[in-house]
């Protein structure tokens, strides 16, 4: 596991890359900070920052401890974003103009953990929100699908629509989004957001949200062949693969104030079940990936989300455009992950795994 995960993370490296060449270039880089840097998508959104404005100039934070690897690429700070001193510390003595907020308590993490996910999701949000109001930074942090809930329509739901969400996850995102768009009125802060599907990576692990099935079921079909997924065959969700999701933020990050026509997009990629995507499996790994279904509370979560997203804002606005269907992206999973799970019986490896392996 642990030679996996470093292989994963120097994939990820040379990933970065590849989604930055995507990006278009700005000419004075900006001081960026990462809040939870080390989670799902905060470690591919280091690299890609640091990619585009240079390994000094991304601030990478967390309250986790990083591999070597993840201090390598530039500064790494501790910063619980409960400590609004602590935050402002790091505005201060790194000059930040611009903080990416990735700290965060998942779905079904806040749903175990209802207190944690309360403070981690609002008075956390809270003070970042007001560093970045004391301090005149841009401020971009992610909402969610789960942002909506069992009253909301489920097919190409609008980005203005009924909200009720009924998880902690969902009643802290909404709170985040209104009170961001609050702060942008009241005091002019340029907060950004974006509602995120289901993002599906394979360089680094999942946090503990509702769609995580859909990265476990690839290590799972490449150890195992065989999978057991917390959710019913045909719970169709929204879905997005890691690189059009970082993309799509660098481009909310980047695009000038003006041309946002309001503070929370929803962006939409594909939708798939656990059963279409075992479907994939089979065509693109082995007719005999099999596959059970064990729904537990995951699956009430999963029915109060929307099916589709209706994204016509965000891609007019700031030119979000995904690339990645459901079939691309259970090849690109596979890709990326084959190599890792050849390693130990000796088959062949890919240069950046070779490399992780030799150090
Ligand atoms: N991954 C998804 O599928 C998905 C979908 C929708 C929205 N999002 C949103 O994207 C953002 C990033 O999600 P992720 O999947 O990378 O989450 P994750 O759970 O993988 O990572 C969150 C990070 O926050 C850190 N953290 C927790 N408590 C903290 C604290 N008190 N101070 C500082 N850091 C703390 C954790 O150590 C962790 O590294 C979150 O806002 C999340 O709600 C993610």
């Amino acid at each position: 596991m642990v030679i996996q995960r470093t292989a994963l993370r120097t994939m990820a490296h040379v990933h970065a890359h590849a989604v930055a060449r995507r990006l278009y270039s700005t000419a004075r880089p900006p001081r960026v900070l990462v809040t939870g840097s080390l989670g799902q998508l905060g470690t591919t959104m280091v690299n890609t920052l640091r990619t585009k404005f240079g390994g000094e100039n991304v601030v990478a934070s967390d309250i986790k401890k990083p591999a070597p690897e993840q201090r390598s690429g530039g500064p790494f700070v501790y910063a619980d974003v409960l400590n609004y001193r602590a935050l402002e510390q790091i505005v201060v003595d790194y000059g930040i103009d611009w903080v990416v907020h990735f700290s965060a308590v998942l779905s079904a993490a806040g749903e175990r953990n209802p207190a944690l996910g309360l403070s981690v999701n609002i008075d956390g949000f809270r003070n970042i929100l007001d560093v970045a109001k004391n301090h005149g930074l841009r401020l971009l942090s992610p909402s969610t699908m789960g942002a909506f809930g069992p009253s909301t329509p489920k097919d190409d739901t609008p980005d203005l629509t009924v909200m009720r969400p009924n998880t902690i996850y969902g009643i802290s995102k909404v709170h985040m989004e209104l009170l961001g768009e609050y702060y942008a009125e009241k005091y002019g802060v340029d907060f950004r957001s974006l509602r995120y599907p289901g993002i599906i990576s394979a360089d680094s692990p999942p946090g503990g949200g509702t769609t995580d099935y859909a990265v476990d079921i690839f290590h799972a079909a490449l150890k195992n062949n065989r999978y057991t997924c917390f959710l019913k065959h045909d719970a169709l969700l929204p879905m997005a693969f890691i690189d059009d999701c970082i993309v799509g933020t660098m481009q909310l990050l980047e695009a000038p104030r003006d041309v946002l026509t309001q503070r929370v997009y929803n962006v939409h990629a594909c939708s798939f079940s656990p059963a279409q995507m075992a479907d994939e499996i089979r065509r693109l790994h082995s007719p005999e990936f099999a596959i059970e279904y064990c729904p537990d509370f995951r699956q009430a979560i999963a029915d109060t989300w929307p099916r589709t997203m209706a994204d016509h804002a965000a891609r007019s606005d700031w030119g979000w455009n995904p690339v990645f269907g459901t079939a691309d992206i259970a090849r690109a999973m596979l890709d990326k992950l084959r190599p890792v799970y050849a390693a130990p019986n000796g088959r062949t490896l890919s240069a950046p795994v070779e490399a992780a392996l030799a150090q």
